[in-house]
Parts: structure tokens; sequence; C-alpha cells
């Protein structure tokens, strides 16, 4: 059966951690996988997880099953955090929110049950947009299709192409949007241009598929949401999918949710059954533990504020890397202008680099991105800042 099995390369961001793991030179700096990590390099379990799980190990009474839809305190206190309260209650049973296995999870999960509902149906993606999504929207039976958003050289969004090529997109199509800090590239519409995504998709019909993995990092956990809130706002039907891996830290536990909103109750209904159903017939129900965890936190004062300060945090710390690398680079004496990492949100930006520059970057100084030239700011500390300047200078006169 599996001797014609054909091996395949590693993935393009997973595959980087295992390669910097078994790397033994001691400058190297990861700036692959977008996961935090603090000034010592190190990617802490936050303070109020720690608390929210003390607090489940002692009160915790039943590892039972929950059912394909997860806990119900979660996916309303999760709803209440993208959406904000007040937009949540007045949606009413417009929406249902599903617990799901990560925001992969979530993707997963909601293209299978678009490919119920509409086998094939076309979703639009950012050009470029994270890789998993291809395989995550794709092999569910979506067609991808491409639409352009980052200009390489001005480092902005292509705003007036990107709108163009949307509209091609009509009632029964999807268009896949990054909520906040984009990724790969940490360019994001701001609220004028996503007030025109939403004028075009109330125009002609299409159905906004969000992508919110990192509300809390870029701006805030309400600012992040701008635009979901307004399309949830003011658009008959919605698709959001919220990942806990970063903003709450629990990458591996595996914690995320799924939104659908339909323009009445009878169908968000109807779409629940569908949606429990496809969860079912994949992993039957989502992990619990972290989404026990979020549920914890939420529900109690004064951990919800610790984790909002330590949130804070985080994000202060990515943006001030960010000036910090730009003046560094200048520092060094790089003429290209690189201020525009400074403009970007969010763990992502571009340097620029062509892949031969990238692999340099790997290879001579152990320096590991992605190949789009991607890095994870969060992977910046005082310790690697000069090296990681003087390897990136090094490469720019190659
Ligand atoms: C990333 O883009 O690095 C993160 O979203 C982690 C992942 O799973 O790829």
């Amino acid at each position: 059966m599996f001797q014609n099995t054909k091996s395949l390369p590693a993935d393009p961001i997973l595959g980087l951690l295992a390669a910097y793991r078994v790397d033994s030179n001691s400058h190297k700096i990861d700036l692959g996988v977008g996961v935090y990590k603090d000034e010592n390099g190190n990617t802490p379990v936050m303070r109020a997880v720690k608390a929210a799980e003390q607090k489940l190990l002692e009160t915790q009474d039943s590892k039972s099953y929950v059912g394909p839809a997860g806990q119900e305190a979660f996916n309303h206190l999760t709803a209440g955090l993208v959406l904000g309260d007040s937009l949540r209650e007045s949606l009413g049973a417009r929406r249902v929110t599903f617990q799901t296995p990560g925001g992969c999870g979530g993707l997963r999960l909601g293209a299978e049950f678009i490919q119920k509902v509409k086998p094939g149906a076309k979703i639009l993606v950012s050009d470029p947009t994270w890789a998993n999504h291809i395989p995550l929207l794709g092999e569910a039976g979506l067609q991808i299709e491409k639409y352009p958003y980052y200009d390489y050289q001005q480092h902005a969004i292509r705003f007036d192409d990107m709108m163009q090529a949307l509209q091609k997109a009509g009632p029964g199509d999807l268009v896949l949007l990054h909520g906040c800090c984009h990724n790969p590239c940490g360019a994001d519409l701001d609220q004028d241009q996503w007030r025109s995504v939403t004028d075009l998709a109330e125009k002609n019909g299409f159905t906004p598929f969000i992508d919110l993995a990192y509300q809390g990092l870029g701006d805030g956990i309400d600012a992040d949401s701008f635009g979901v809130r307004l399309m949830a706002e003011r658009l008959p039907e919605l698709i959001v999918v919220n990942s806990c891996s970063k903003n709450f830290g629990l990458y591996r536990e595996r914690t995320g949710a799924l939104t659908v909103i339909t323009d009445n109750a009878d169908a968000t209904r109807a779409a629940a059954s569908q949606i429990a159903a496809t969860a079912r017939g994949i992993y039957s129900m989502p992990p619990d533990h972290g989404a026990a965890v979020v549920t914890t936190i939420l529900q109690d004062s004064a951990l919800k504020q610790d984790w909002d300060l330590e949130l804070k945090e985080v994000r202060e710390r990515i943006n001030a890397l960010r000036s910090e690398l730009v003046n560094a680079l200048t520092a060094e004496g790089v003429d290209r202008d690189f201020s525009f990492i400074e403009r970007e949100k969010g763990m992502f930006s571009f340097l620029g680099l062509s892949v031969e520059q990238v692999r340099s970057l790997i290879d001579d100084y152990s320096i590991y991105l992605v190949d789009s030239s991607r890095i994870n700011i969060a992977g910046i500390n005082h310790s690697n800042l000069a090296y990681l300047t003087r390897g990136i200078a090094e490469v720019l006169t190659r």
C-alpha cells in the first residue's frame, strides 16, 4: 500500500522551527514561525493562563464529552471578544459560534461547511496570504483565486487593484480578509478601506470570510476588530475565525472559534446543524483545555484585567522592536529605507530580500526566516539585534 508514497518537502514555516532547533550556532536567531518571544527568547505561559489553569485544576470535576460546538460559555465570551458584547447581543440568533481546534481548525471547519452548502465555491485570497490558507481552504474543495494586495516595492497595499479584482466576486463567492496584523506582510486595511470593501460586499453580494488570528497584537482588542465589527453590523452574511493561540499564548492547546452570521435565525440554525455534523465527521469535538482556560479568564474580572495588561505589554514590545530594528539598520549604515516596518502591524513584516539573500541569512548566519523574507518581529531582542542587522547589511551588499 505505501510503496509508492512520495515524500513531501518540509512545511515552509514549521520546517524552519525544526532546522533552527538542530542548528548548533550559538548566534542563531529564530524569526520563522509566528510565536511571541520575550526579551530572553522564551515564549512564556501568560500569567492569567497559569492562574486559570491552577483554578481549573482545583475546580474542574469532569472530563466528560462536551459536544461538537465545544463549550457554550467559551463561544459566548469569545464572540464578545470578537464582536463586542453589544453587537453580539444585537445579532441575536443570526449568529452562531463554534469552538474549534485553533484558528486552523476554524478555517478548515468553515471551508468544509461552505463545501457542503455550496460545493466548489470560489474564495478570493490576498496575494500574498498565509501559506497554510491554501491547503486549509483548498483541500476542503473551495476554488482559490487571488486578489492583489501588497506592493513589494512601495511596501503598501495595492488597494485600487484589490478593489478592482474584488469586483469579480458576487453572491455565492467568498473573500478572505485578514482581520488585523496581516500575515505575512503586516500591512492592514485602514478604516476607510474597510468601509469601501464593506460597501462593495453589500453592493455585489459576496460573503467576507475573515481570519482574525492576531486580535490584540496590533492596536488592541477593540481596534483590531474594527473591520470584523463593521462588516458584522452592516452585512447580511459573514464568517469569522478567531484564534487564541497568540493573544492568549495558547498555541499548542489549539483554541479558536468559527463564527457564522446569516441574515436570519432559521438560516443560522440550519448552518449550526451543518457545522455540528461537519465537526462530528472530522474530529467529533474540539479539545477542551485551552477553551476552559480562556473561559475562566474572561469570567473573572481580575484575571481578565491581568490578561489585558500582559497582552498590552506584548503588543508594546513588538511595536518598540519595530522601531528599534529600523533604527539599528540605519545605524549599521544600511541605506535602504526600512521605515515601512514601523508602520506595519503585528508579528510580521517582509524584509524585502531575494530568496538567495534569505538562503544566505539562514545558511551563513543561522538567521531563520521564511523564504518570502517574512520575519517574526517578536523573535528580535537586545542580545541578537546587532548580529541580525549586521547579517542583513552584509547580505544586502552581495
Ligand atoms: C505563522 O504564520 O508563523 C503562524 O501562523 C504559525 C503557523 O502555524 O504557521
